[in-house]
């Protein structure tokens, strides 16, 4: 399999589990299926995360040591039900089916499920059997679990016995002698206090895999394959001073040097010292091939007395890909083009939301560039997680503050100033945003935030300053945590840290009189005001 592309993936970085352990883990729809294939990974093994229905080929493909079967929405008793492919039982390896895949299970395999009078939703206590086997191995007689379901099995299947029971339920758990386990809680949330712990037994003591799957090891595979794939071609990256993109151009330079340029364009739409930071990061520090072009009036000029926040959005992306384009053909020949996409947006998967994400990430990602640029893909990332990719982006010697910067949205400071673009209010939108980045890290909330910023409103309201009578700008705090962006709840920040942004704000941001906070969750707010 080395060297050959995953399929359906062609012309991408071959996917890098070869020669390593992994598991499959086949999706029902669930709305955690990703966070247990996070759950995995952290474990150091790798794994997909596949459709329910993905073939045996494409199974095959990933060499798994076992099979993690996902929960779902769905009833194992509706025609349309979702089921197990039946070469998942012929393999004979082991098979960990969490929710509804352990209603499949049982299903399948000839227990009963019955729908559960009482829907059991949220916290509950696990007793685990004498005889529970390795995948309960080192925990307690009695744990707490998280439960989300419906059905229940009523019924082990023949040669099946029960390893674990709740209040609510006499089959909380059950397992075969050959490695076969049901489980009705969530050991992939963090509801479940020991669930990493059950996932590593059901890893290493069932499956037998092995911790493999590191940054080190991601790394030399990675770097093997991109100077397979590129040859001595000519790789082009465009940076946004992110971390994803910043990541993606350090494996190809790891691997390719002078053969790749990055691209980085200055659209004026940038943080306070963000331009400075990028350049100084790649061209200076890191010595990489670096092209920064100052697009600040072009854009700014496209942007002059636009309100509309999509047409901003089209004018920044448009714009984006001529000035790349202008600089891609100066270059001459390119053969590859570096993207940052990173697994969540490769997966297909069953659950609306993993798709709605991907959606997002394309207003971003250097799309629609003319036909006459005909480059070739790579993508170094597009087995990663968001984690992951902070790991190796360290691994690598990228410096910790690119490493953990929070998301940043492709049409920058356009979309946060709500109304015109102007010199002036980009000023003061950066002033603000300096002030609540300075005060979030000074009080260690960086990291827990997945955001925190300032939108300029286009209120203006009425204030006193000494003796004076002012009439300012309104900014409006933004800062949520989340854990894919997809829905967030806005964050608990501290009253002395609020008091501290808002006092800065209004003294030592020019034009603005007024701080308030935003406390809408997403849904049905989303993340940034446009
Ligand atoms: P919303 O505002 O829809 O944003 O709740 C969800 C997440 O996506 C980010 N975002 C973008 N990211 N290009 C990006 O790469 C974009 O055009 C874009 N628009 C929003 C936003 O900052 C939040 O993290």
């Amino acid at each position: 399999m080395a060297g050959e592309a995953a399929p359906g993936q062609s012309g991408t970085v071959p996917s890098p589990q070869t020669a390593r352990d992994a598991v499959a883990i086949l999706d029902f729809g669930s709305q955690y299926s990703q966070l247990i294939a996070r759950r995995v990974r952290e474990a150091n093994v790798y794994c997909e995360l596949l459709p329910h229905d993905a073939t045996p080929e494409r199974i095959a493909a990933l060499n798994p040591r076992g099979f993690i079967l996902s929960g779902g929405p769905a009833s194992v008793y509706e025609p349309s039900a979702p089921v197990i492919p039946d070469f998942v039982f012929k393999s004979g390896l082991p098979i960990l089916g969490i929710c509804y895949g352990m209603q499949l299970l049982a299903h399948q395999l000839g227990g009963r499920v019955a729908p559960s009078s009482k829907r059991e939703y949220g916290p509950a206590t696990l007793h685990r059997g004498d005889d529970a086997g390795p995948i309960f191995g080192g925990l307690p007689e009695s744990f707490g679990v998280w439960m989300s379901h419906g059905d229940k099995v009523i019924e082990a299947p023949p040669g099946f016995r029960v390893i674990a029971r709740s209040d609510n339920s006499d089959f909380a758990a059950m397992a075969d002698d050959r490695g076969r386990i049901g489980i009705q809680f969530h050991p992939e949330v963090v509801h479940t206090p020991l669930g990493r712990e059950i996932i590593k037994n059901f890893l290493y003591q069932v499956c037998g895999t092995e911790p493999t799957w590191t940054s080190g090891n991601y790394i030399e595979r990675a770097v093997s394959d991109i100077r397979a794939q590129v040859g001595n071609g000519k790789v082009i990256c465009a940076l946004s001073g992110g971390v994803d993109s910043a990541v993606a151009a350090s494996l190809i330079h790891e691997a390719v040097g002078d053969q790749l340029t990055c691209v980085f364009v200055n659209n004026g739409l940038m943080r306070r010292e963000e331009p400075e930071r990028t350049v100084a990061t790649f061209g200076k520090h890191l010595k990489f091939n670096l092209r920064a072009v100052d697009a600040v009036d072009r854009f700014l000029g496209r942007l002059n007395g636009v309100t509309d926040p999509e047409e901003k959005r089209k004018i920044v992306g448009g714009e984006f890909i001529r000035v790349f384009s202008e600089e891609a053909r100066k270059l001459g020949t390119i053969d590859f083009l570096a993207q940052g996409t990173l697994y969540p947006d490769v997966i297909e998967s069953t659950a609306p939301e993993t798709k709605a994400a991907a959606k997002i990430k394309t207003h971003h990602n250097v799309g629609g560039l003319p036909k006459d640029l005909p480059f070739k893909l790579v993508e170094p990332l597009r087995y990663l997680f968001k984690d992951e990719v902070r790991e190796v982006g360290l691994a690598l010697g990228l410096p910790e503050d690119m490493v953990w910067r929070q998301p940043f949205p492709g049409p920058g400071l356009s979309i946060r100033i709500l109304g015109e673009v102007t010199e002036e209010r980009l000023e003061m939108v950066r002033g603000a945003d300096w002030v609540v980045m300075s005060e979030i890290k000074a009080a260690g909330l960086y990291r827990e935030m997945w955001q925190s910023f300032a939108v300029l409103t286009p209120l203006r309201t009425v204030g006193v300053m000494g003796d004076f009578r002012t009439y300012g700008n309104m900014v409006a705090l933004r800062m949520v945590t989340s854990d894919d962006g997809m829905t967030a709840d806005w964050a608990r920040v501290p009253y002395d840290v609020l008091a501290r942004i808002s006092n800065r704000i209004v003294n030592e941001v020019p034009g603005v009189n007024r701080v308030t906070l935003d406390i809408t969750s997403k849904p049905p707010g989303t993340i940034e005001w446009e």
